[in-house]
């Protein structure tokens, strides 16, 4: 019998456009044809509006169709199909990538350890703790999650600290809107996040890792479980170290390090006041590393290109690549993984192809809920940490979501500060009780009421949250709000 080797992603996107109903048609017509299917259901390439994607192996190799409904594999199979891709390899919006991170995904089959080497770990084994620190401060890495705090100086600090038991966090918890990078590696490359975190913990003498996952990615938390328990049957980790998975209760605010080290300890997701810095005291009281999945996950390829390739991508203080997400009104949204620098402009007209509804972009929100919108005017500035800074932005998690000209920006402030209002978790005042007066200030402002003064009430408000939060939730609510009044100020006289 012939066999039919085939690629389908199971990826939550992908699910969710019908994969699985095109695995059940491909099933029934290989049967119908005498084929032996072999079926490989893998993570997804990040080409979200070409998913369910289906790649078919062929006398030439490799072939890719998508979008694919049940009915078209027909045609697939008979080599009629229009919907050809050709080699998903030589795909111009791949190609036009650097991908690190996201080498694998889409291509292997993330349930099995086969083909793969994990030779960041091993080339970790190989230099020791001192040397691996060495080379995740000298790639220049910043934290992923937001912040963008450089990860070897904190590793370097939960290496120096003294204690019997550390541990190593994983923050999974990807509460950004527009945002699924974490979820697709999870998803797609598990065992690239679990090198990853066994590396953190050969570097600073952990011995145990806690992997924080939110409750709304149930697919993530299975492939996860089923790639830590292939990892204990196979002894990746060694005898000395290992994962256990927590997951979350769908609280914004419990992705802030802190709440979330609560959250795992077993208590209500409220932020602590810093310091002690978790790599101080942490995690049950003990040293802990807490890293978003995308820090985590760029370590292995750290370590077997050299920090020094990966200090050579990048622009300014941005070094490296970074995974960045296009949602929202956009045709080719998806995971983009490239050196900073790209202009936002490039990634929403040039990558993104603009919007999917065919009308005029008016503003991108860049860097999750808490991040600036940013109008066409300012579509100049390169996607990195300072650029965006310097332009009262945040790059955040990465996310970048596209809004036409048919959005309402008073409301989107107004949102802003309810958003804050529902995650506060209470414990400042500037943010719990702020973001409540945001949004009925923005209400008067609409509705015209002593406009000069409540616009002046708002900017002192704003300016409040900024200088007196605890944490970067009700910190940074002034971004959106702000960004919103001074770039899209007519739609607040409506
Ligand atoms: C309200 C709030 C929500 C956050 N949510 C996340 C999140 O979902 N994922 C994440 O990695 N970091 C999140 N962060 C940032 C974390 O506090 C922390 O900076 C990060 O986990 C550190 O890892 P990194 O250095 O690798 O970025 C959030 C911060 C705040 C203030
Ligand atoms: S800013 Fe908001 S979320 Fe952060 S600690 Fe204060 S009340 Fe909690």
């Amino acid at each position: 019998m012939k066999t039919l080797r085939a690629r389908l992603s199971k990826d939550a996107a992908a699910l969710a456009l019908g994969a699985d109903k095109v695995a059940a048609a491909l099933a029934r017509q290989a049967q119908a044809r005498g084929l032996t299917l072999e079926l490989t259901r893998t993570g997804s390439r990040g080409m979200v509006w070409l998913e369910p994607l289906l790649e078919i192996e062929g006398e030439h190799g490799w072939r890719a169709f998508g979008p694919m409904a049940p009915d078209d594999i027909g045609a697939v199979l008979g080599g009629t199909s229009l919907k050809s891709l050709g080699n998903i390899a030589d795909h111009p919006w791949l190609k036009r990538q650097t991908r690190l991170i996201f080498a694998r995904c889409g291509s292997i089959d993330p349930a099995s350890t086969r083909g793969l080497g994990f030779a960041g770990l091993k080339r970790a084994r190989e230099i020791g703790p001192a040397a691996v620190l060495e080379e995740v401060a000298k790639s220049g890495l910043r934290g992923r999650g937001g912040a963008g705090f450089p990860t070897g100086i904190k590793w370097k600090g939960a290496a120096e600290a003294r204690a019997a038991q550390k541990y190593i966090v994983c923050n999974a918890d990807e509460g950004d809107s527009g945002t699924f990078a974490d979820r697709m590696l999870m998803e797609g490359d598990p065992f690239l996040l679990i090198e990853a975190m066994a590396v953190a913990g050969f570097a600073v003498g952990a011995t145990k890792g806690y992997l924080y996952i939110r409750s709304e990615y149930p697919h993530a938390v299975a492939a996860m479980e089923r790639a830590i328990d292939v990892a204990r049957a196979e002894s990746l980790l060694g005898s000395e170290f290992d994962i256990e998975i927590r997951v979350g209760a769908g609280s914004y605010v419990c992705g802030e390090e802190t709440a979330l080290l609560e959250s795992i300890e077993g208590k209500r997701g409220q932020v602590r006041a810093k310091p002690p810095l978790p790599v101080h005291r942490g995690l049950f009281g003990a040293p802990t590393i807490i890293n978003n999945v995308l820090t985590f996950a760029a370590v292995p390829s750290i370590l077997e290109r050299g920090a020094a390739s990966y200090a050579a991508l990048g622009s300014g203080r941005s070094r490296g690549t970074m995974p960045i997400q296009l949602a929202g009104d956009i045709k080719h949204g998806g995971l983009f993984e490239a050196p900073f620098g790209l202009t936002l402009g490039e990634l929403v007209n040039d990558v993104g192809g603009g919007t999917s509804s065919g009308r005029p972009i008016r503003a991108v929100q860049v860097g999750g809920p808490l991040g600036a919108y940013f109008p066409p005017a300012l579509f100049d500035t390169p996607f990195d940490y300072e650029a965006f800074a310097a332009r009262d932005g945040l790059i955040g998690h990465g996310g970048v979501v596209v809004f036409n000209d048919s959005v309402d920006m008073a409301a989107q402030a107004r949102f802003a500060m309810e958003f804050c209002a529902i995650e506060s978790c209470g414990k400042c005042t500037p943010c719990r009780i702020g973001s409540v007066r945001g949004m009925e200030v923005v209400d008067r402002i609409v509705r015209g009421e002593k406009r000069g003064e409540n616009l002046a009430l708002l900017r002192d408000l704003c300016a409040t949250m900024r200088a007196g939060s605890l944490c970067a939730l009700g910190g940074f609510v002034p971004y959106p709000v702000l960004s919103a009044l001074e770039h899209f100020a007519e739609d607040f006289t409506r």
